[in-house]
């Protein structure tokens, strides 16, 4: 949903002025550098456009527009932070009463579910959560309720609502044969902000896949940027010096109804660095309380590194082998789940723990890999007395030298990945979507365009462009990257900021084109007309060689002018 005035207070403002608040920049070029505030920068890796109205960081990846630079610096929403800059340049926001309306429609449908959840029809639904243990009156505190089955119920009971506004709220799916209800048949959980305000909804499944179902990122909701139980949690944290994260909705409740109140849930999905600020306003301290095999995963592993990058003491819980936080606590008792999370090891020691659970140490093999491993995470470390006792913590495990350990580890810290291919391997998909998103490619080219070819972490971007090219005009970057979750519009800054290291744009652009769009087509099909010669050949059949002879030749032909099929036309 573009929203002009966000593209007026960022034209207004003065990204220089504005990001020099907080950072010494010098001016290089047609763009700005700094040192980065949001990593431990030794040399100035942050550059600030102003007329593209963006920064991006090639150091650590970080990026995007003068709100996304205030909600990091100073830790607000995109709606804080938009406030907060409106008001410096003397924006009037309209959109506040739009935000209302949208906020009023969640909290009338979260009502809505909770009658239905009371009604006849959702006597099943009321004996499994009774079975569960929720009661009604945990239903009340929570807000949850039940999405009757039937593909059409919500715009028909929803009549006052309205369609279209159900549709903003991520309730309503346009499938191939008309618009249905995205929730049938389960039970509902409201997600709220941290004051406390329904903005989305997930369902349990009572039976059947997918278990949960969420809503899309709306107007109200980005995904990984909220925590459930943020708004009931934040002030028993505040008390407690630390909170407890979970993964599950259901953990999070059971864990409040017995007295862990300091409980949130990251919902299941890899922890992001927007939900690790969050945590970091509320909190210095977090208690990890994952079950035992989600805990020692990759994925939560770089969560536990996220959230130490945040600035956070992050502890690990070690929980009974089969157990959830939601079990556990039902077993136990809160008492029984508080002895756990006393027993909670710095989130180091529990990594290292964790090298020997998952690889053979005596084998030279699976010291290797947990070298590998420990590398990953040592970039991400900046505070010394930590690196300091990983690395000794690491020599120990792994009986090696601890100088040798160390030498490992720094070589990779040297290194910096996301330096070598911000600024040196560029590849041709990078600089396409650049051109893109410049809106520098020529038109032949942009229908030409495959979602297929593009890299998952483009795709979003790109297929917004697109549809907002194909209703006219060219889209500007404030309007493709508006409501964004964080990753993709850093991806979007560090796109648009590319030509800052190009000496001739025109041939960086149809040389990128040429090598990310023509010449793997042209590859694919001179494979496959060689494969068809080949069987052509084996039945005997010339007049087919003879023309697929003919065929391939004019592949090679196009391949050797750079891709395109055909001639450029004359003139
Ligand atoms: P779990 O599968 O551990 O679910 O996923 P749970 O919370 O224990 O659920 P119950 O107790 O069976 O009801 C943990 C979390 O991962 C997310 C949800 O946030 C869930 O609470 N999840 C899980 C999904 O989003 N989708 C899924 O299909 C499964
Ligand atoms: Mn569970």
């Amino acid at each position: 949903m573009a929203r002009p005035e966000v593209e007026t207070v960022k034209e207004k403002l003065d990204i220089v002025a504005l990001i020099g608040r907080y950072v010494t920049l010098a001016p290089s070029g047609k763009a700005y550098k700094g040192r980065c505030p949001f990593h431990a920068d030794s040399s100035p890796s942050m550059t600030v456009s102003p007329e593209k109205g963006l920064w991006h960081c090639f150091g650590c990846g970080a990026g995007g527009d003068a709100i996304g630079f205030i909600m990091r610096a100073e830790r607000l929403s995109f709606g804080e932070a938009l406030a907060r800059l409106a008001e410096e340049v003397g924006v009037e926001l309209s959109g506040g009463g739009e935000k209302q309306r949208l906020l009023e429609a969640c909290a009338h449908v979260e009502a809505y579910f909770g009658r239905q959840l009371r009604a006849r029809a959702a006597a099943k639904a009321r004996a499994y959560l009774l079975e569960r243990g929720l009661d009604e009156a945990t239903w009340a505190r929570w807000g949850i309720g039940y999405a009757p089955p039937g593909w059409d119920r919500l715009t028909r009971d929803l009549g006052d609502v309205g369609r279209p506004m159900l549709e903003r709220l991520g309730l309503l799916v346009q499938g191939e044969k008309g618009i249905y209800s995205r929730f049938r048949d389960r039970i509902m959980f409201p997600l709220r902000d941290p004051q406390g305000r329904p903005v989305a909804f997930a369902g349990r499944a009572l039976e059947g896949e997918p278990k949960y179902l969420n809503v899309p990122n709306t107007e109200l909701f980005t995904k990984g940027t909220l925590l459930y139980g943020m708004d009931v949690a934040r002030e028993p944290a505040r008390v407690r010096g630390h909170m407890v994260l979970v993964e599950g909705y259901t953990d999070v409740i059971s864990l409040h109804e017995s007295g862990i109140d300091q409980a949130v849930g990251s919902m299941g999905t890899a922890l992001t660095e927007a939900q690790a600020r969050l945590l970091a306003r509320y909190t210095d301290r977090v208690v990890i309380a994952f079950d035992r095999d989600a805990a020692g995963s990759a994925a939560s592993l770089r969560g536990m590194g996220i959230l130490r990058s945040a600035g956070l003491a992050v502890d690990v819980a070690q929980l009974p082998p089969g157990e959830d936080p939601d079990t556990l606590v039902r077993d136990q008792g809160a008492d029984g789940f508080r002895g756990v999370i006393e027993d909670a090891r710095p989130f180091h020691r529990f990594f290292l723990a964790s090298l020997g659970e998952r690889y053979d140490l005596q084998s030279i093999e699976g010291k290797e890999r947990a070298l590998d491993e420990a590398r990953e995470l040592w970039k991400r470390i900046e505070s010394i007395p930590l690196r300091h006792e990983l690395g000794q913590g690491l020599a120990r495990t792994l009986d090696l030298p601890e100088e040798e350990v160390l030498g490992v580890l720094r070589g990779a810290s040297r290194a910096r990945p996301a330096e070598a291919q911000d600024e040196r391997a560029l590849d041709a998909e990078d600089i396409v979507v650049h051109f893109l998103l410049a809106g520098a490619l020529p038109e032949e080219v942009i229908v030409d365009l495959e979602m297929g070819q593009f890299s998952p972490e483009y795709r979003s971007i790109v297929e917004r462009w697109l549809e907002l090219w194909r209703s006219g005009g060219t889209p500007s970057v404030g309007a493709v990257s508006e409501n964004l979750d964080e990753e993709t519009s850093s991806r979007v800054a560090r796109t648009v900021m590319l030509d800052l290291v190009f000496d001739d744009e025109r041939r960086a652009m149809e040389d990128a084109v040429r090598r990310f769009l023509y010449l793997p087509r042209l590859e694919e099909e001179i494979r496959s007309t060689l494969k068809e010669l080949s069987q052509a050949e084996a039945c005997g059949d010339d007049e087919t060689m003879i023309a697929l002879t003919r065929r391939y030749q004019e592949l090679c032909r196009a391949r050797l002018r750079g891709g395109r099929q055909r001639e450029p036309e004359a003139g």
